[in-house]
């Protein structure tokens, strides 16, 4: 358990989209992941640690999200030709609606924590941030100095834009934000669905291979499903991950699926996946 008199050592990690859910299926959580990530959660509490739970969207937002293209924000007099039978009719219904579906999977998230017996505190991006990207504007500190053993959970929403009504926030930014400008982050585990960590060529090719050390001047190959994202997939968190290797020691990426290997990553360890590093300097031309 952290302890009450020494500032907390705080652990980030995002349970992505297409691990806690089925992506291409809509509003289908993957309930045994999500209960043995909850486990993992645990440990790292035992350990001392402070972790802080971001959670994506998958099938939860991605589908209708895209569908009603509301990471373009408003459209004025746009509908799409097909609605699926949803009942939806237009953008304004379909922001609704993703907000209810985000709520709905952070239910699940929460009692799998809450079922080994961790208490959480949930912040829904959409009453407190502002615009989209690394850049949004929103004081999500303020929810960060609660109760020590509190576990603050974010995670990917629709939210408010200035410019055009309404965007998609990435919980990957949020993840990136808690790095930056919290004090005290020593790790950050990015939890994947159906892959070990980044990989040395398309998932596709029969040559490709787990790399063990990744930094942003190094090519990246990652599947990015198009025809379902929202968000940048896998090349926006290697982006992000990138960034935060510069102030985080112990940036990863692991196979959610593997609890034990989000512990290790969590706990200063060297588990099978991606560790992410720093582009290395560059000497001057
Ligand atoms: C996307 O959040 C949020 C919505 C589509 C509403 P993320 O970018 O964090 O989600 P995943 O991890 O890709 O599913």
């Amino acid at each position: 358990m952290p302890n009450s008199t020494t500032p907390p050592d705080w652990v980030v990690l995002k349970f992505g989209g297409g691990l806690i859910t089925v992506k291409d299926k809509l509003m289908t959580a993957r309930q045994q992941v999500i209960d043995a990530l909850a486990g993992a959660i645990a440990i790292i509490q035992a350990a001392g640690r402070s972790p802080i739970v971001v959670h994506g969207a998958g099938s939860f937002g991605h589908i209708k999200a895209k569908r009603w293209r509301l990471h373009e924000g408003r459209i004025h007099g746009w509908a799409p030709e097909s609605t699926d039978g949803e009942g939806i009719i237009s953008q304004d219904e379909a922001c609704v609606s993703v907000h209810r579906d985000m709520l709905t999977l952070n239910t699940r998230v929460v009692e799998s924590l809450g079922q080994v017996g961790l208490v959480t505190s949930v912040h829904p991006p959409r009453d407190w941030a502002n615009g989209t990207g690394p850049e949004f504007t929103g004081e999500f500190q303020d929810f960060l100095h609660g109760e020590i053993d509190t576990i603050p959970v974010f995670f990917g929403d629709v939210v408010h834009c200035l410019d055009n009504d309404f965007g998609i926030l990435s919980g990957d930014d949020i993840v990136l934000r808690l790095a930056m400008e919290l004090e005290g982050v020593s790790a950050v585990v990015f939890c994947l669905g159906g892959a070990q960590g980044l990989l040395s060529a398309p998932p596709d090719d029969t040559d490709s291979e787990l790399v063990p050390l990744w930094s942003p001047d190094m090519p990246l190959h990652g599947h990015h499903d198009k025809a379902i994202d929202v968000t940048g997939g896998i090349a926006l968190k290697a982006a992000r991950a990138g960034r935060i290797a510069e102030v985080v020691e112990d940036v990863w990426f692991v196979s959610g699926e593997h609890p034990n290997r989000v512990v290790e990553a969590a706990l200063g360890g060297e588990p099978s996946g991606t560790r992410i590093v720093p582009a290395a300097s560059r000497p001057l031309d």
